[in-house]
């Protein structure tokens, strides 16, 4: 590992899709970030598998053998500091966590979001924009805070909502801009050009990609 590369802990529940883009990204060498652990709350979560696959360390940490939410994310904590992670990425990690881990954790926990946010916090994300009838869907990936899908956004990727989508549709068509746009962002932490002012990140040396989109098109 590049003595300098960002330490990272990927939190996951789930199949692990976007922990396998991140994984994907931290086998160039030239990429600024590594992945020290895995940790999942579910045993049986796919994203273990690939996990081991990359040869990446992983644990299994159960909520459901803890009494409180705030002991279940001691334990996660405890967990991630001893892996020596200097930053936590959310991959479909469907828990809550407490305002004294966010805070713990606050610039150094990153989520990715299934929608434009902050449009459809929350769950079910594209079932509710194909009712909203938005025009243009996406993803968006976010620094955590104690405010539900509210913290500094990093980043996001847009898709159209085409005719004829339904939810499955929609969700594959987000989840390929997912997988493009955690590792980007994650880059962007990792190179230090984040920082938080009122509420807002701004990016250092960012250059615009002149990439438009409008759906309808032209
Ligand atoms: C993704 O859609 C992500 O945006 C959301 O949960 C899903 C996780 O999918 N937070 P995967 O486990 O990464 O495949």
């Amino acid at each position: 590992m590049a003595h300098d590369a960002l330490k990272v802990a990927v939190l996951i529940s789930g199949r692990g899709s976007n922990l396998q883009a991140l994984l994907d990204a931290c086998a160039d060498p030239a990429y600024p970030a590594r992945i020290v652990r895995v940790i999942s709350n579910v045993a049986g979560a796919f994203g273990l598998e690939r996990a081991r696959a990359a040869g990446v360390e992983t644990q299994v940490i159960r909520h459901k053998e803890y009494d409180s939410r705030e002991a279940f994310d001691a334990a996660l904590d405890q967990a991630i500091r001893a892996s020596g992670a200097d930053v936590v990425c959310l991959a479909g990690f469907m828990r809550l966590l407490t305002p004294g881990f966010t805070a713990a954790w606050q610039g150094r926990l990153v989520n990715i979001h299934p929608s434009l946010l902050p449009s459809f916090k929350g769950l079910h994300t594209h079932q509710r924009a194909l009712e909203a009838g938005v025009k243009l869907h996406g993803c968006t990936v976010h620094l955590v805070t104690p405010d539900l899908d509210g913290g500094p956004i990093l980043a996001q990727a847009a898709v159209p909502v085409l005719p004829g989508d339904d939810e499955d549709s929609l969700a594959a068509r987000v989840l390929e801009q997912e997988h493009r746009l955690y590792p980007l962002a994650l880059r962007l932490l990792a190179e230090g050009r984040v920082r938080v002012e009122n509420g807002v990140a701004r990016i250092a040396g960012l250059a615009d990609s002149g990439v438009r989109l409008l759906n309808p098109g032209p």
